[in-house]
C-alpha cells in the first residue's frame, strides 16, 4: 500500500556531500507531493548548500546549531523531532550513517535523529569504495537492525572518476520511497487521506444576555473522538458547544454556541466521509430571540417562555440528497429500552449507526469519564461493549468506523 505525501511533514536531514544539492530538489518534489519539509543541514552539509537556499526551497526556516538561542525558546530539537511524520536523510554521508549506528549526539542532526521515534529513511551517498568499505556495510547492517529503511544508493557516474554504486537516489526515487514506508504505516492510521467531522458538547439557548437552556454534556466522548480520528490520520473538524475541554490536538475546531449555529458550521465543514454527531444539541430553543436587554422579576411571576424546536442537526445532514457524507453515526442518550429506542433512531433520522448509551442517574456519563454503549447498525445489527473510558471508546469507535469505510 502507498500513501499520499499530501500533509505529511518531513524533516530532511541533509548530510555533507556533493549530493547536497539534489537534497534541494528532493525539497521541491517532496512539496510538489503535498509534503512540508523541515530542513536540517549538517556543518558539511553547508559547505554545499546554504541554509538560505533550503529555507527558501522549503518555505520555512532551515535549522543548523544544536545550541540555537532563538530555536531553542521556539521549537528545540525534541520538538523538531517530533513534529513530523518521517525523517529523510539525504544524502546520507559514510560519517553520517557511522555517527547514526554509533549513536551519536553531537550536532543538531544527530541529535534529532537519537532522540526521534518517527520512521527513517536514508539515501546514502558515497564513493563506492568506501559504500563497498567493511565498516559502511557493518553501519549499514546496524542501521537496518534499527528500522531505518534505505533507498539507493544507484550505481552510475559519480563525481570521481570511479563507477558502482554510491550515487544518491533520485529525488523522485526517495519520494516513492517514503511514500511506501509511510504506507506501510498506515495500518496504524486507517483514517489517513479521510475527511471526518465531529459535534460535541451541548448547546446554549440564550433566553437573555444572562440566561440560557442547556444541558449536562460535558463534551468529553465528543472530543475524545475528534481526537481518535486525528490519530487515525483523519482531518478532523470538530465543531464544539461551549465546553471547558482543551482542544484535541491536530483537530481544527469551530466553536458554537446554539444548535443554529452549529448546523451552520457543519453544512460549512462539508464535504466529508464521516460525520459523528455527538453534540448534545438542546432539542428547543425560546420563540423569542433574546434581546439585549436582561428580562426583569417584576412579582407578577414568571413571564411565559414559548419554545420552538431546533433543527435536527444529524437528520438534516443524514437526509441531504446531495454531499451526504457515506457514513453518518449518531448518538443516542437513553434512560430506558436503549436499544430499541436507538433502532426507532436510525429509522427517524436516516444515519447509518447509532451509539446508544444509558444515561440514567444510576450510570453517571453525563461528564462522566466512562461509558456503555451499544452499537445499532441500520441493518439492525447489535454490538455491545463494555463499560470503557470514553478514550477507549473514541479509540474503538474510529477503529470501527474506518472498518465499515473501507469494507
Ligand atoms: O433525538 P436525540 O436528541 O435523542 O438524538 C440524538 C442524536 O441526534 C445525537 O447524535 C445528536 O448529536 C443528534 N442531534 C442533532 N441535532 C439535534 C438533536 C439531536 O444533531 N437538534
Amino acid at each position: 500500500m502507498t500513501e499520499t505525501l499530501a500533509q505529511r511533514r518531513v524533516l530532511l536531514v541533509i548530510g555533507g556531500g556533493i549530493a547536497a544539492y539534489k537534497a534541494l530538489d528532493l525539497i521541491r518534489r517532496l512539496r510538489e507531493r503535498g509534503a512540508s519539509v523541515c530542513p536540517v543541514l549538517t556543518a558539511g552539509a553547508q559547505e554545499f548548500v546554504t541554509p538560505l537556499a533550503a529555507a527558501a526551497l522549503a518555505g520555512e526556516r532551515a535549522h543548523t546549531n544544536l545550541f540555537d538561542r532563538a530555536s531553542e525558546a521556539e521549537i528545540g530539537h525534541i520538538k523538531l523531532a517530533r513534529q513530523a511524520d518521517a525523517v529523510v536523510v539525504a544524502p546520507a554521508t559514510a560519517n553520517l550513517m557511522a555517527r547514526m549506528a554509533g549513536g551519536h549526539a553531537a550536532d543538531l542532526a544527530t541529535t534529532v535523529l537519537l532522540a526521534t521515534t518517527l520512521p527513517i529513511l536514508i539515501a546514502p551517498a558515497m564513493n563506492v569504495q568506501m559504500w563497498a568499505h567493511p565498516a559502511t556495510r557493518r553501519n549499514r547492517a546496524v542501521l537496518e537492525g534499527d528500522g531505518v529503511r534505505i533507498v539507493g544508493p544507484n550505481a552510475g557516474r559519480m563525481a570521481e572518476p570511479e563507477s558502482g554504486p554510491g550515487r544518491m537516489a533520485e529525488p523522485n526515487e526517495i519520494a516513492d520511497a517514503l511514500e511506501r514506508m509511510l504506507g506501510q504505516q498506515a495500518g496504524d492510521r486507517p483514517l489517513a487521506g479521510r475527511r471526518v467531522l465531529v459535534t460535541s458538547g451541548p448547546t446554549h439557548e440564550p433566553i437573555d444576555p444572562v440566561r440560557y437552556i442547556a444541558n449536562r454534556s460535558s463534551g468529553r466522548q465528543g472530543h475524545a473522538i475528534a481526537a481518535a480520528a486525528a490519530a487515525a490520520g483523519a482531518a478532523v473538524t470538530l465543531v464544539s458547544g461551549p465546553v471547558a475541554l482543551p482542544d484535541p490536538p491536530g483537530v481544527a475546531v469551530v466553536r458554537v454556541e446554539t444548535a443554529r449555529q452549529m448546523l451552520e458550521a457543519v453544512e460549512a465543514a462539508l464535504p466529508a466521509d464521516i460525520a459523528v454527531f455527538a453534540a448534545a444539541v438542546a432539542d428547543w430553543r425560546p420563540e423569542q430571540e433574546a434581546g439585549s436587554k436582561k428580562i426583569k422579576k417584576d412579582g407578577t411571576g414568571p413571564a411565559p417562555m414559548p419554545l420552538v424546536e431546533n433543527p435536527d442537526i444529524l437528520a438534516t445532514i443524514a437526509r441531504l440528497p446531495v454531499g451526504r457524507p457515506p457514513l453518518v453515526v449518531g448518538f443516542a442518550a437513553e434512560t430506558d429500552t436503549v436499544v430499541e429506542h436507538a433502532r426507532a433512531k436510525i429509522a427517524r433520522k436516516g444515519c447509518d449507526l447509532i451509539v446508544a448509551n444509558d444515561v440514567s442517574a444510576e450510570g453517571g456519563v453525563m461528564g462522566g469519564a466512562d461509558n456503555t454503549v451499544h452499537l445499532i447498525r441500520r441493518d439492525g445489527a447489535v454490538e455491545t461493549w463494555p463499560r470503557l473510558g470514553k478514550e477507549e471508546v473514541a479509540r474503538r469507535l474510529v477503529a470501527h468506523v474506518a472498518g465499515l469505510l473501507a469494507g
